[in-house]
C-alpha cells in the first residue's frame, strides 16, 4: 500500500522525509519518489524499486532545502515503473503532488483535461490532480499565493470522486505543505519550528510523538511553526492533537500486538476498496479491466477456478455463486491438482486464477496450462506487478492493500468481494437466457453488498466476547468445522485459520459427512464450530450437531443474528444478515478472530507460523 511523507521546518527536508518513508516500507511498494522545494523550482527525483535506488539518485547538497514531500507507491493505475511514480506534476512544473487512494473518476477528468490541452506524462490516476488544481488555479487566477494554491486544491476536490491522502507542494507557495484526507490514512506531526506529514504515525516518531490524526474531509495547510485545518469549502475545524505512548514495535502495526489483527481491523476497508470504482451510484457493476465484448462472455461455456489455500477456499465460494447465478457449469480445483490433471480445456474455457500474491508457483503453473491449451485466463490477484498480474489475459486487482501475517485475512474478504462482482456481472450482462436473475434479485444483492463493510465493522465491535471465548477454546485439541453448501466453503477457511496459526489439529467437513467416519473422533475436548447461516439446511444442520453433542464434543454454532439459537450449542456466535451467498464473507471474521485469540492464547508465533511461508514461489 502507498506510503506518503512529508516535511517543512529548518532541518534538512529531503533525509527527514526519506529516513520517515523508511518506516512505512512494511506496507509494500514497488516505486519511490520525493518532491522538494529549493529557492527557485519544484524538484521531483524518481526511482523504480527500492528506496535505495532512489537514494542513489538523490543530490548530494540539500542544505537550505526546508520543504519535501516523499511517497512509496504501491502500483493501482499503470505499471510500477519510473514515469508512474509519485509525486507527480503539473504542466507548469510548479506543483507537485503524491497521493494515496483512488480516484474513481480519473478516465473522464483526464479526458476532459487533455481536451482542454494538458499534457499527462504518466498512466496514473493521480497525474490527473496535478493538472486539476493547475486547472482550478488558472480559472481563480490568484495562485500566487498560500490562500490562492489552498483554494485551488479545495475547488479541485469538489469534482474528484473516489478516496486520497493527498500532500501537495507549490512554487507558488514555497514554504506550505497541503493536505487533503478522505477515506485514505494521513496524520500530522507536531513538531518546534517544524511539522510533519505521513500516512501512519510510526513514520514520525522519531522525530515527534505528537500528532493529530485527520479525518475525512479535512484539510491542512502546513508551514513551520503552524497548522490550519479547515473543511473543503475553507471553514476552519478544531482536531485535538494525541499523544503517541506505544513502543516502535507496536507502532508499525499501528498499536496493535501482530500483523494479523491489523489486517482484520483493515477488513471493512479491504471490502469498501475493491467495491469501489466498480459498483456505481446507480447500482450498475463496471469492471473495465477487462477486455471481453459480450459475444467473448457468451462464448465461455464453461467456467474453471483455480487457486491454492485460502485463495482456493474463496474460489469454493464463487463456484456455488456463479452456478447459483449463471447456470452454467463451474469447477474449482487446487491449482497442485489441476495441473496436473490434463484438464479438459479449450478456447470456450475461462480460467479465473485467485492468488494474494500473484506469485504462488502452483497458480502461475495452472494459468500456463490453461493458457498453453487455448483457455482465458483471468486473474483475480492483489500485487498489481505480479507475475500473475502481468501475465493473464484479463485482470480483476483486489484493493486489500499488502498483506503481511502470513495468515490471509482481508485478502480473502477481497477475494470474495471480486468474486460476487464478477459473478452479478456476468449474470447483468448475460444473454445466453441461462441467467435466473431478475432486476429485482440484482439490485438486492447490490444493496447487500453496499452494507457489508458497515456489518464487518459491526462484528470486529464484538471482539472482546471472542476473545473471553477463545480462552475456553484453547483447552481443546482438535476442531471440526461443519456447514453445507456456502457454509461448507467456511468451514473450509475457518479450519485453515485455526489450524495454521494455533497449531490445533483443524478440519473441515461437509456436516453430512461427519457420520460417514470423522464422528468416531468426537470425544471430550473436540471442538465442533457448526455454521449455520443458510436457512434451507439449518435443520439437518442442527441434527449433525445434535449427533456431535451426544459423543460429549463442545458445540459452537455460528448463526444469523435474530435466529434462533440452537439447544444443542455451548455456545453461540451470531453474525449480521446478509444474503447467504455473502454469508461466508461475514462468517469469517469472527472465525479470524477466534483463530487470532486462540493462537495468542498459546502464545504461538502469529504473523510467521511455523513451516509457513507468505508467498509460497516453488511447487
Ligand atoms: C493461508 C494462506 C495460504 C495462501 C496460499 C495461496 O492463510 O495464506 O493458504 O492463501 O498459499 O497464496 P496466494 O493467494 O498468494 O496465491
Amino acid at each position: 500500500m502507498c506510503g506518503i511523507t512529508g516535511y517543512i521546518g529548518s532541518g534538512s527536508a529531503i533525509e527527514i522525509t526519506i529516513n520517515n518513508l523508511k518506516r512505512l516500507e512494511y506496507r509494500g511498494y514497488d516505486s519511490a519518489g520525493v518532491a522538494y522545494s529549493s529557492t527557485d523550482a519544484v524538484s521531483i527525483v524518481r526511482a523504480p524499486g527500492k528506496i535505495k535506488n532512489l537514494e542513489a539518485l538523490l543530490p548530494t547538497s540539500v542544505e537550505g532545502i526546508g520543504v519535501a514531500i516523499a511517497h512509496t507507491r504501491w502500483a493501482t493505475h499503470g505499471r510500477p515503473c519510473e514515469e508512474n511514480a509519485h509525486p507527480h506534476r503539473d504542466c507548469t512544473g510548479q506543483l507537485a503532488v503524491v497521493h494515496n487512494g483512488i480516484i474513481e473518476n480519473y478516465a473522464e477528468l483526464r479526458r476532459e483535461l487533455i481536451a482542454k490541452g494538458h499534457e499527462f506524462a504518466s498512466e496514473t490516476d493521480t497525474e490527473t490532480l496535478a493538472h486539476l488544481i493547475e486547472e482550478m488555479c488558472a480559472l481563480e487566477g490568484d495562485c500566487d499565493k498560500t490562500e490562492g494554491v489552498a483554494n485551488a486544491i479545495r475547488k479541485a476536490l469538489h469534482h474528484v470522486k473516489g478516496s486520497y491522502a493527498l500532500a501537495v507542494i507549490s512554487q507558488d507557495s514555497p514554504d506550505t505543505v497541503f493536505v487533503a484526507r478522505k477515506e485514505s490514512p494521513l496524520i500530522i506531526g507536531l513538531g518546534e519550528g517544524e511539522n510533519f506529514i505521513a500516512s501512519d504515525i510510526p513514520a514520525v516518531m522519531r522525530y515527534t510523538r505528537n500528532v493529530v490524526l485527520l479525518e475525512d474531509g479535512d484539510f491542512a495547510i502546513l508551514t513551520p511553526n503552524s497548522v490550519t485545518i479547515t473543511d473543503f469549502e475553507g471553514n476552519p475545524l478544531e482536531r485535538k492533537p494525541f499523544l503517541v505512548t506505544w513502543d516502535d514495535a507496536a507502532a508499525e502495526k499501528g498499536g496493535n500486538a501482530h500483523f494479523m489483527i491489523k489486517e482484520i481491523y483493515e477488513n471493512p476497508r479491504t471490502v469498501r476498496e475493491t467495491l469501489r470504482g466498480r459498483l456505481m451510484d446507480d447500482g450498475e457493476i463496471v469492471l473495465p479491466s477487462l477486455p471481453f465484448s459480450a459475444e467473448q462472455w457468451q462464448a465461455f461455456r464453461r467456467i474453471s477456478i483455480v487457486a491454492c489455500g485460502t485463495a482456493y477456499h474463496a474460489g469454493v465460494v464463487g463456484k456455488s455463486f456463479f452456478e447459483q447465478l449463471l447456470r452454467r457449469p463451474v469447477e474449482v480445483n487446487v491449482a497442485s491438482e489441476f495441473r496436473y490433471s490434463d484438464p479438459i480445456l479449450d478456447k470456450e474455457t475461462l480460467v479465473v486464477l485467485i492468488s494474494q500474491s500473484g506469485e504462488t508457483a502452483d497458480t502461475l503453473a495452472a494459468m500456463r496450462e490453461a493458457q498453453h491449451k487455448g483457455a482465458t485466463t483471468l486473474a483475480i490477484v492483489n500485487v498489481v506487478g505480479s507475475t500473475l498480474a502481468r501475465d493473464a489475459d484479463a485482470v480483476l486487482l483486489t484493493q486489500a492493500g499488502p498483506e503481511i501475517g502470513v495468515a490471509s485475512t482481508k485478502a480473502y474478504l477481497a477475494q470474495l468481494t471480486a468474486l460476487y462482482l464478477l459473478g452479478l456481472y456476468l449474470a447483468r450482462h448475460d444473454a445466453s437466457g441461462n441467467s435466473r436473475l431478475t432486476e429485482a434479485e440484482y439490485h438486492s444483492y447490490v444493496s447487500a453488498l453496499r452494507e457489508l463493510p458497515a456489518q464487518i465493522e459491526a462484528i470486529i465491535t464484538q471482539e472482546a466476547s471472542y476473545s473471553q471465548l477463545a480462552e475456553e477454546l484453547a483447552k481443546h485439541h482438535c476442531f471440526f468445522y461443519l456447514g453445507r453448501r456456502y457454509d461448507f466453503a467456511s468451514s473450509l477457511e475457518a479450519a485453515l485459520k485455526m489450524k495454521e496459526i494455533s497449531y490445533i489439529h483443524a478440519e473441515a467437513y461437509p456436516a453430512g459427512e461427519m457420520k460417514h467416519g470423522p464422528l468416531a473422533l468426537v470425544e471430550p475436548g473436540v471442538a465442533v464450530v457448526g455454521f449455520c447461516t443458510q436457512p434451507d439446511t439449518n435443520e439437518k444442520m442442527v441434527s449433525n450437531l445434535k449427533e456431535v453433542k451426544a459423543r460429549e464434543g463442545t458445540i459452537i454454532t455460528v448463526i444469523r443474528e435474530g435466529d434462533e439459537t440452537p439447544d444443542c450449542a455451548d455456545y453461540t456466535l451470531s453474525v449480521p444478515i446478509t444474503k447467504e451467498a455473502f454469508m461466508p464473507l461475514l462468517s469469517m471474521v469472527p472465525m479470524q478472530l477466534l483463530a487470532y485469540h486462540v493462537a495468542r492464547t498459546l502464545g504461538c508465533e502469529i504473523d510467521q507460523p511455523r513451516n509457513l511461508a507468505k508467498s509460497v514461489t516453488v511447487e
